[in-house]
């Protein structure tokens, strides 16, 4: 029994619980787990994973695991697909990734109920972005893996937290089919990708690094993270539900409800964005919709947001997408009501416009602006009569 057993912790991380309960009398020796605690009375004793190798059976098997310095090799991921039900993983010290060249490539899944994906204090997420970019994203160029972390299906009052991730290829998080997940107290920190390099002829290296990119999710929170990217810090596409608060965004586009139109889900419904920071962002508040598309906006507030520097809009609505960029001619297939900007204050630079409302021919209605004073930049543009523009000095 010791002997196969000994073989097995050779192998793999499942370190805690069967090496207490097989060796009373060992020296205790367990791949690097402290082993100073009284051996466990369950199966909850953390699984240390200290080699790539040995996450395929920990997730398999444990329910408290902990990856400790892990790097992935070329073509890897690290696979949280297949978690058990109430699982904590817990990642510590420096996580990196190998190259892989292509772009569906997803360097880390996660899915599961009731689950934590956690970090202790100095660990480090480095998704190895300066291989991959070339100032052009998903758009172009190199291919690169297009969504870092998935987040699909994962439900039952699960949170993802504490996270320090840096360097990212494309997009970050992509959070879809999701119900009942927070998403807390993260920095997301992309700077390093703000600074031209070889590849990019003098563009920003990074580029489409969204933040949190949600689609076809219900009651999801996002709160108290930081982001300093180069696209949306938060971009719903789709869903029911959601709250977005106390947010600091930094070099992102801002806060935003879109593109929506022409994707599988184009409803968009319920969404409260609050008490955010906005600094030297694109846009602030941002609705934006897909020309001759259809779909559906209803319910969204942003409130007790500040602006500080933003560079093109302060605040955004607009119906003239198409390819991904802005044509000027709105269409109004998508339908944007109930709209609260509420408590939104600060400035935009000197180039910038202070609001802009671009709607379709009879889509837009009840958009309401409630102690809103956004200064600087040049004159407004709004095309939503039924409030014009709020005053902006
Ligand atoms: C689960 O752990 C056992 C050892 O306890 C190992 O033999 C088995 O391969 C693991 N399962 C998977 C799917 O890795
Ligand atoms: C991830 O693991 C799940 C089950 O645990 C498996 O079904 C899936 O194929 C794996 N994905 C990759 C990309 O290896
Ligand atoms: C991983 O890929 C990089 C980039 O192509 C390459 O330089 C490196 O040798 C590869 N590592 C291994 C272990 O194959
Ligand atoms: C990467 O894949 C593309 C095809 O998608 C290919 O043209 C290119 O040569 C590959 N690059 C490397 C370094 O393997
Ligand atoms: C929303 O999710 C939270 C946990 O994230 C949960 O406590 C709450 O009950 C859920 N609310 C609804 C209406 O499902
Ligand atoms: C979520 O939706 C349900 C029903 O659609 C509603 O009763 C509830 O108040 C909503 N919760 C939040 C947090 O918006
Ligand atoms: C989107 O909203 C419209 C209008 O409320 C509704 O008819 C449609 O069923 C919704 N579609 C989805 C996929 O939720
Ligand atoms: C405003 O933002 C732009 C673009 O991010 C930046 O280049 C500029 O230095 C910022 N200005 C101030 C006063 O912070
Ligand atoms: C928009 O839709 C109309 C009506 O279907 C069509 O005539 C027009 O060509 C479309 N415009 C574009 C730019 O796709
Ligand atoms: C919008 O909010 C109102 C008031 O809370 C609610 O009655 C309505 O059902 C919501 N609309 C949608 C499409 O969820």
């Amino acid at each position: 029994m010791r002997i196969r057993l000994a073989s097995i912790l050779l192998s793999s991380c499942i370190t805690g619980a069967l090496a207490s309960h097989s060796s009373s009398g060992s020296d205790g020796k367990s791949n690097g787990k402290p082993n100073s605690k009284t051996p466990p009375a369950s199966t909850a004793e953390p699984c240390i994973c200290k080699e790539y190798s040995q996450i395929a059976a920990a997730v398999a098997n444990c329910t408290d695991i902990v990856l400790s310095n892990i790097a992935a090799p070329n073509g890897s991921s690290i696979n949280l697909s297949g978690l058990k039900t109430g699982t904590t993983v817990t990642f510590e010290g420096l996580t990196t990734f190998g190259w892989v060249n292509s772009s569906s490539f997803n360097p880390i899944t996660i899915s599961g109920e009731g689950i934590t994906i956690t970090a202790k204090k100095g660990a480090v997420i480095d998704g190895n972005g300066q291989a991959y970019w070339d100032g052009l994203g998903s758009n172009g160029g190199l291919p690169k893996p297009d969504h870092f972390i998935v987040v699909d299906k994962v439900t039952g009052n699960s949170v993802i937290e504490k996270l320090y991730i840096r360097n990212w290829p494309v997009h970050l998080f992509d959070i879809t089919g999701c119900e009942n997940v927070v998403f807390q107290d993260m920095t997301l920190n992309n700077a390093a990708g703000d600074a031209p390099n070889s590849r990019s002829n003098g563009l920003a290296a990074a580029h489409n690094s969204d933040g949190f990119d949600v689609s076809s999710s219900y009651n999801i929170t996002i709160r108290r993270n930081f982001v300093h990217n180069q696209d949306d810090c938060v971009a719903i596409t789709s869903g029911n539900n959601m709250t977005v608060s106390g947010m600091t965004c930094e070099g992102s586009h801002g806060l935003s409800i879109g593109s929506i139109g022409g994707k599988s889900n184009n409803n968009v419904t319920n969404i409260h964005f609050a008490d955010s920071l906005l600094i030297n962002t694109q846009a602030g508040a941002r609705i934006k919709t897909n020309y001759n598309y259809t779909g559906f906006i209803s319910n969204i507030t942003y409130e007790n947001i500040v602006l500080q520097n933003i560079t093109q809009y302060g605040i955004d609505i607009q119906q003239d997408y198409l390819n991904g960029g802005p044509t000027g001619i709105p269409s109004n297939g998508v339908i944007i009501e109930n709209v609260l900007m509420k408590k939104i204050n600060g400035y935009v630079a000197s180039d910038a416009q202070p609001y802009y409302i671009l709607c379709g021919d009879g889509s837009c209605s009840n958009i309401v602006f409630e102690d809103v004073k956004v200064t600087g930049g040049e004159a407004s543009s709004c095309n939503y009569k039924v409030s014009g523009c709020p005053v902006s000095s």
